[in-house]
């Protein structure tokens, strides 16, 4: 096989936003220069055949796609996810190669999609792009994601962060500071899909909002007036992230890294105390880093339950553990496909 074209999609690091998205609340993601890449050519029959270097099975897939959630292997759910929201795509043939480690919260499954996307065609904005792969990942895994992921994803900005209103769907560029470096290193904590506690969370953010209305416009101490008390606390977190995210986004955008490092300490405080996503291996390691010299703040990064946390750092600074796994990212470009 020849390939034709590339197409390639960012993972990407939440700075600051945590479990928002799902109502419409605010998020400042930014896509990372650890990416999916598929080289591929069209084909003239109707069927998809990749294979991934990381995977020992290749996928074989006739379309269109029936049943996205049962096709096998399963790393191929999300490209039959895309396909069957595609309708009608051409099939395509390719090599799948991937730096964004799986499991990380470094959305390596949006990547993915974001990429089979533009390989398969797709070819309207980021938003529409974004929201054709958030619709596949609900078909393939069942988790019932926000739009977060694929939105960054799709549509990175070279140097910048972006700060996402989820309900609009509007995007603004936040500059990140050249005098800051961002660090993410992995908890040794595999995060698996979580689909079950992130779905009770979704659930328990509807039974707060079926009280107080929607969270993303509620007063800062609207959850008050909810009565049992764990969907006041999941409440409180959302509404009080929903400040925090937009309070970041002025800290960056004025270079101020120690209001933003606080913001981000606080971050993970609300969603250890009040949401329930941390574990005490990440909460070591947020203190661990946030207590060393030239690191501003930290905080679990993605849907939380093991995973990634984020640091940011004066540039001269490593915090990655000794023997950790971890990388120094740097705000990178949304998706594209290009000819070879
Ligand atoms: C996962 C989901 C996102 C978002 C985060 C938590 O990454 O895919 O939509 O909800 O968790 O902020």
């Amino acid at each position: 096989m020849i390939p034709t074209h590339r197409a390639w999609a960012p993972g990407r690091v939440n700075l600051i936003g945590e479990h928002t998205d799902y109502t419409g609340g605010m998020v400042l993601p930014m896509a990372i220069d650890l990416g999916t890449e598929i080289r591929f050519r069209t084909l003239e029959d109707r069927r998809i055949s990749l294979i991934s270097v990381a995977q020992s099975e290749p996928l074989a897939l006739e379309l269109p796609v029936i049943d996205p959630a049962a096709v096998r292997p399963d790393w191929g759910r999300y490209i039959a996810g895309v396909a069957e929201q595609l309708g009608n795509p051409a099939g395509i043939e390719g090599v799948i190669s991937s730096t964004v480690p799986l499991g990380s919260g470094l959305s390596s499954s949006a990547a993915l999609e974001v990429a089979v996307a533009l390989a398969l065609g797709a070819d309207g904005s980021a938003v529409e792009i974004a929201e054709i792969c958030q619709a596949a990942e609900h078909r393939a895994s069942g988790v019932p994601c926000g739009i977060m992921d694929q939105l960054a994803s799709a549509g990175g900005v070279e140097g910048h962060a972006l700060l996402i209103d989820c309900s609009t769907r509007s995007i603004d560029a936040v500059a990140v500071p050249s005098s800051c470096s961002v660090a993410v290193i992995h908890s040794g904590q595999h995060r698996g899909l979580d689909g079950s506690a992130y779905a009770e969370r979704v659930v328990q953010c509807a039974a707060a909002e079926a009280i107080i209305g929607p969270l993303c416009v509620a007063r800062i101490d609207a959850w008050r007036q909810i009565a049992d008390p764990l969907v006041a606390a999941r409440a409180r977190h959302v509404i009080s992230e929903n400040a925090r995210v937009r309070a970041m986004a002025i800290a960056l955008a004025d270079g101020n890294l120690p209001d933003a490092g606080a913001l981000m300490m606080q971050s993970h405080a609300s969603l250890r105390d009040d949401y329930g996503v941390s574990t005490s291996v990440l909460d070591e390691l947020v203190e661990y880093l946030a207590a060393l010299p030239g690191v501003h703040g930290a905080r679990l990064t993605g849907a939380g339950f093991g995973g990634c946390v984020v640091a940011l750092c004066d540039t001269d600074v490593d915090p990655r553990p000794p023997g950790s796994i971890g990388w120094i990212v740097h705000p990178s470009t949304g998706a594209f496909v290009e000819p070879l």
